[in-house]
């Protein structure tokens, strides 16, 4: 993904916004759903930059889904339901030193028209990286507990928050009519490490589930939770810092006020918030800084708040931030150790991660051994080598990255990290594909670390459609060792007694799930085709293939014949329209791993997938290949491809002496002249409606 915008042309532009838009969901994905980012956030920025770049130049070549429309990261709506806020809640403007502080106190005296060096009062709270939540009290009962969301309306998480032990239910007398108490939800560094540890060894282990980066992440995950009886076993903690909607007075006349009434009604207010002055706030500031590593909880800075309330009523907001408030960031926390090894993950998608091991080191009270190297081009930036000192940092998360290397402490003969050639997990050949940042191990079928998310996608509703093998059940069947192939599926019927043996598993369920997937023996191709999880291979590709070859035996013998680079086979693949070279490589990939071969073998004996519909099969254009070219006046290329395909033809990009037809429209290039030395019988579009009688 590289050359300049200007110089695209509309297919180059076209191609390279699919590719964009694949890869940006996929880091989307790796980032916000696996917390293990695959890019670093400088590669993510620039694809988002890029693909923006070419939208403005093609406006007409933006997709229905391009990462344009979405906002980043945006989490997909879960089952929870939408709850506004009352009032709305707000973010906090930055600083990151004394000058900038200083610049803030001196906005908020000329803004209030105070004197220069007029005494402003602050309250200090060490800033939580955790999640806000917002907590309205009516008549003095806790009745609904949100998460913040857009800042205007967040999900309603109420059973979930009532799980943590330190929220008041009740507020003692006096109280007023309704109130939003602010806060932050967070864990503790060492219960946030105590669950990651679990999450991993679950993980490994073959469940299916999240391992958080750092306790925000963690804390999120619980909040969101559908089963609250999940989240009661997650160690989260609480601290109140700020209001909300308010109906009915409160005798407070100060924030500090507001902190002590808090703590009189039952929340926790962090015992670090202390009162300072804007002359005094970098004192604080350098305190903290020194007593961070040693807390139970990650702080990323100290919120400062003015403390006379009527005086932040005066001051007001900008944008989305109070005037009267400030977070004081400090700088992440960083570290020196030696790398020892770069060893490589395979993730969950087949992409290939490399991370640093190091001797353990202690970053910010938090020991490591791990930081993640995002990808090869990272590894070739930093040229870091097996030996050196490298510097790492933690920026909230507590995997660290490496910062750089001090190459003043490279060892004598180190020598530069070269990306490896087959996958760890399988010994299948990994593969980075040009334009493309992650390499990705091709061993699909039998790679353990891709198994299971390949199994469940196997069995899914749009694919092979087996009732009861949802990934809760392959998730057991998995970890039991009873599934590790989709072949595997089929001969469950062996190990009946296992699974009658199992808790739940009664004769019913059994014998209905068995029974289930004998009725998938015989799968349409197509889907069978897109079960098979080859990259590239969606619904829609699948189809395409399905509807060329005919039969897995078919596709099966073109797929081998189209290994050779330049063969017939790999010309016909290439060339069947909406197929492309991009996605004939995948395949071609795929097949070049025999143990991939060997597993769709022994899956082809357990089941036939059922030839697809050959279309009409008397018509004119039946087993006719189809070639169009030029513009058509009454509908596009695609469509009178889709027409011809549904009548049974093939639709290739190319002639040789094997098309049949060539259909023309207006402006057509060099392929008729081909064509008619070639032999091949050259329609109009008049003529090609004719025969296919639309
Ligand atoms: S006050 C209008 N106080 O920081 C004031 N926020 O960057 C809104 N946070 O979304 C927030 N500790 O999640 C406030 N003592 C504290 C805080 C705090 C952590 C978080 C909060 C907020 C973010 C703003």
């Amino acid at each position: 993904m590289s050359g300049s915008v200007e110089s695209l042309t509309e297919a180059e532009a076209a191609a390279e916004l699919a590719r964009l838009a694949e890869a940006i969901a996929a880091a989307d994905i790796a980032y916000h759903q696996n917390d293990a980012p695959e890019v670093t956030d400088a590669e993510y920025d620039a694809w988002r930059q890029r693909n923006a770049a070419i939208e403005a130049r093609f406006p007409h070549l933006i997709l229905q889904d391009s990462p344009s429309r979405a906002a980043p990261g945006a989490a997909p709506a879960a089952g929870f339901a939408k709850a506004r806020h009352g009032v709305p809640m707000l973010s906090l403007d930055n600083v990151f030193g004394p000058e900038d502080f200083a610049d803030f106190s001196a906005r908020i005296r000329r803004f209030l028209g105070l004197a220069e060096d007029a005494p402003l009062g602050f309250m200090a709270e060490p800033k939580i990286d955790g999640l806000s939540i917002s907590l309205t009290y009516e008549q003095g009962v806790f009745t609904r507990g949100a998460t913040r969301g857009d800042g205007a309306e967040g999900e309603d998480v109420t059973a979930n928050l009532l799980t943590i032990a330190g929220l008041p239910r009740r507020l003692p007398a006096p109280f007023p009519a309704l109130i939003e108490v602010r806060g932050e939800v967070y864990l503790d560094k060492a219960d946030f490490l105590a669950f990651q540890a679990t999450q991993a060894a679950l993980l490994a282990g073959g469940r299916r589930v999240v391992v958080p980066a750092n306790p925000r992440n963690a804390a999120a995950g619980s909040l969101r939770q559908k089963d609250p009886a999940v989240t009661a076993t997650r160690p989260l903690k609480l601290f109140a810092y700020a209001m909300g909607a308010l109906e009915g007075a409160l005798p407070v006349a100060t924030h500090g006020a507001w902190l002590a009434l808090l703590t009189a009604w039952g929340f926790a207010v962090n015992p670090r918030s202390q009162a300072v002055t804007a002359e005094t706030a970098p004192d604080y500031q350098a305190a903290l800084a020194a007593e961070r590593a040693g807390l139970p909880y990650d702080i990323d800075g100290v919120v400062y708040k003015l403390d006379d309330l009527s005086l932040q009523a005066r001051l007001g907001f900008v944008g989305r931030a109070p005037r009267w408030a400030v977070a004081w960031k400090f700088p992440a926390e960083q570290a020196t150790t030696v790398l020892t090894e770069i060893q490589i993950q395979v993730g969950r998608t087949g992409a290939l991660t490399p991370r640093a091991v190091m001797e353990p080191v202690n970053v910010g009270g938090v020991l490591v051994r791990h930081a993640t190297l995002h990808n090869e081009d990272e590894i070739a930036r930093l040229d870091v080598r097996i030996g050196d000192t490298v510097v790492i940092q933690r920026a909230g998360d507590v995997i660290p990255q490496v910062v750089e290397v001090v190459l003043a402490k490279r060892p004598e003969g180190a020598t530069p990290w070269t990306p490896p050639t087959t996958c760890p997990a399988c010994g299948s050949h990994a593969i980075r594909p040009p334009d493309e940042v992650v390499r990705r191990c091709t061993g699909g079928l039998i790679c353990p670390a891709q198994a299971l998310e390949r199994l469940i996608h196997f069995c899914g509703r749009r694919t092979m459609d087996i009732e009861g093998l949802g990934a809760e059940n392959l998730e057991r069947l998995f970890a039991e060792g009873l599934v590790r192939t989709p072949a595997d599926i089929f001969r469950l019927g062996r190990h009946r007694d296992t699974l009658l043996s199992w808790d739940g598993w009664g004769e019913r369920k059994v014998d209905n799930l068995l029974a289930a997937i004998d009725a998938r023996r015989a799968p349409p191709l197509e889907r069978f085709l897109f079960a098979l999880g080859i990259r590239r291979i969606g619904e829609q590709n699948a189809k395409l293939l399905a509807r060329h070859y005919h039969s897995l035996a078919e596709w099966r013998a073109a797929m081998i014949a189209a290994r050779i680079i330049g063969s017939e086979a790999r010309e016909a693949l290439g060339s069947i329209q909406g197929i492309g070279p991009a996605i004939a490589e995948e395949l071609v990939e795929f097949f070049a791993e025999d143990q991939n071969l060997a597993a769709l073998d022994d899956l082809a004996r357990e089941i036939t997938p059922a030839a697809a519909e050959a279309g009409d099969a008397s018509g004119a254009l039946a087993g006719k290949t189809v070639v169009f070219t030029g513009s058509l006046s009454g509908m596009t290329r695609d469509e009178a491809g889709a027409i011809a395909e549904r009548l049974g033809a093939k639709v290739a990009k190319s002639v040789s002496a094997k098309t049949h037809y060539l259909v023309v429209g207006a402006d057509a290039g060099s392929k008729a002249a081909k064509a008619t030395a070639l032999g091949v019988t050259v329609l109009d579009e008049a003529a090609f409606r004719a025969l296919a009688g639309a």
